[in-house]
């Protein structure tokens, strides 16, 4: 199966050989072509170029993309889109002033969750969680990671990465799963946190691996939720069990989450909204990615990743959503783009680029994804008529997404 896209006005992020990521000043830069067009051989881009050197090819399909843009699918590499019900009370309960730690403590937050999550259905939560996997693939992303982290229990957080799996199956979409057993403590183990790391190592851990349902290990380390030292030992048997770690640091304080997971050789540290200068120089030179994630300091009025230090000083950057029913009810790749632009005072292509390769890379799969190269997966973005790609985050909470191609196929 052939497919052509014609006099696409603009193709973005076009790399002639495979990069893995982008650094600092790199981020700036967006190659792109004009007036181009791409070829899609069943699942893979096969060639692209300039219209100029159009080649002769009999097609199956073609489709004519005169005066829109084309741009490799969006790679979010942090969501926890597999959930039960939602947490629309807390959200009106931070409106009227009480602070999200403090829900947290009163019981609410992740052990809400875990508690619908846990009184559900396998076929409920998949169900409920198809339907955030559609609206995301709908919202132009292509590849995506998804954790657990709302079970809490043996049971529950494999019926999360059974669900995930099957997404994995049923979907065309890329899915990369983490096992995020550690993202909260249940109550029965507040005290006894020993107790709870001990379950999620000698029973969790060794039942994902023989069914083989991760890709990553994750631990949100923070103060009220797993310290730097139980976040290191869970992330060491993480990697006895085969497991990369990739984790969740530094949201709300900056208590040396990011030097264990360099110590570990994280593939990625996310949130990072509290950054201390010895955090940002830890991370230099090293080969975990940082992730923010803007969407969630909309959601809950809290700092910013700083963006400009981090790339000034010479870091890369990669963007997510972090989708989830109580800091980002959100899975919109686009507006994270944009808020990453306005708030964050990103540029376009640097947002882009972090969206995009660098995102790849947070999963492990900037080989096949993250950028209009001969070989990888064609997963692109169509976009409507526009201007120029600055409209993207220009326009921001505009639907600029014309058609999304999966694999080579239409999403509809
Ligand atoms: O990435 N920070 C930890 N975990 C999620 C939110 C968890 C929740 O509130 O349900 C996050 O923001
Ligand atoms: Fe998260």
């Amino acid at each position: 199966m052939t497919t052509l896209i014609i006099n696409i006005k603009e193709l973005l992020q076009v790399r002639e050989t495979l990069i893995s990521k982008v650094s600092g000043a790199e981020m700036a830069i967006l190659p792109t072509i004009k007036n181009a067009f791409v070829v899609i051989k069943d699942n893979l881009i096969a060639d692209f170029g300039s219209m100029d050197n159009f080649p002769k090819i009999n097609a199956d399909k073609t489709i004519d993309a005169g005066g829109k843009m084309v741009l490799p699918s969006w790679c979010d590499s942090h969501t926890h889109i597999v959930y039960a019900g939602n947490r629309e009370q807390e959200f009106v309960d931070r409106i009227n002033g009480f602070t999200y730690e403090e829900i947290a403590n009163r019981g609410g937050g992740i052990l809400n969750s875990a508690k619908k999550l846990n009184e559900s259905t396998e076929e409920e939560i998949y169900d409920q969680s198809k339907a955030r996997l559609e609206e995301i693939m709908r919202l132009g992303t292509g590849a995506v990671e998804i954790k657990s982290g709302y079970g809490l229990t043996v049971d529950g957080e494999l019926k999360i990465l059974r669900i995930i799996q099957r997404l994995a199956q049923n979907y065309p979409i890329t899915i990369k799963a983490t096992f995020l057993g550690a993202h909260a403590f249940p109550l029965e183990y507040k005290v006894n946190h020993q107790g709870y790391i001990d379950i999620i190592i000698n029973q969790m851990l060794p039942e994902i691996a023989k069914n083989k349902l991760a890709d990553f290990i994750d631990v949100f380390c923070e103060n009220g939720y797993f310290t730097v030292l139980e976040t290191e030992q869970i992330m060491e048997a993480g990697i006895r069990f085969g497991l990369k770690p990739k984790i969740h640091v530094n949201q709300f304080n900056s208590i040396g989450g990011i030097q264990a997971g360099i110590k570990y050789n994280a593939l990625s540290v996310d949130h990072l909204e509290v950054m201390t200068t010895e955090d940002i120089i830890t991370l230099k030179n090293t080969a975990t990615m940082p992730v923010a994630l803007p969407s969630c300091s909309y959601f809950l009025s809290i700092p910013y990743t700083p963006a400009r230090e981090m790339i000034t000083a010479g870091l890369p950057l990669a963007l997510a959503t972090d989708y989830n029913p109580g800091s980002t009810p959100s899975g919109n790749m686009n507006f994270v783009i944009a808020t990453a632009c306005i708030k964050m005072k990103m540029t376009p292509e640097e947002a882009i680029n972090a969206a995009t390769i660098n995102g790849a890379y947070a999963m492990g799969i900037s080989k096949t994804h993250g950028s209009i190269t001969i070989g990888k997966k064609a997963n692109l973005i169509i976009t409507k008529s526009i201007p120029s790609y600055y409209q993207l985050p220009y326009a921001f909470g505009s639907n600029l997404i014309d058609t999304v191609l999966i694999e080579g196929k239409v999403f509809e």
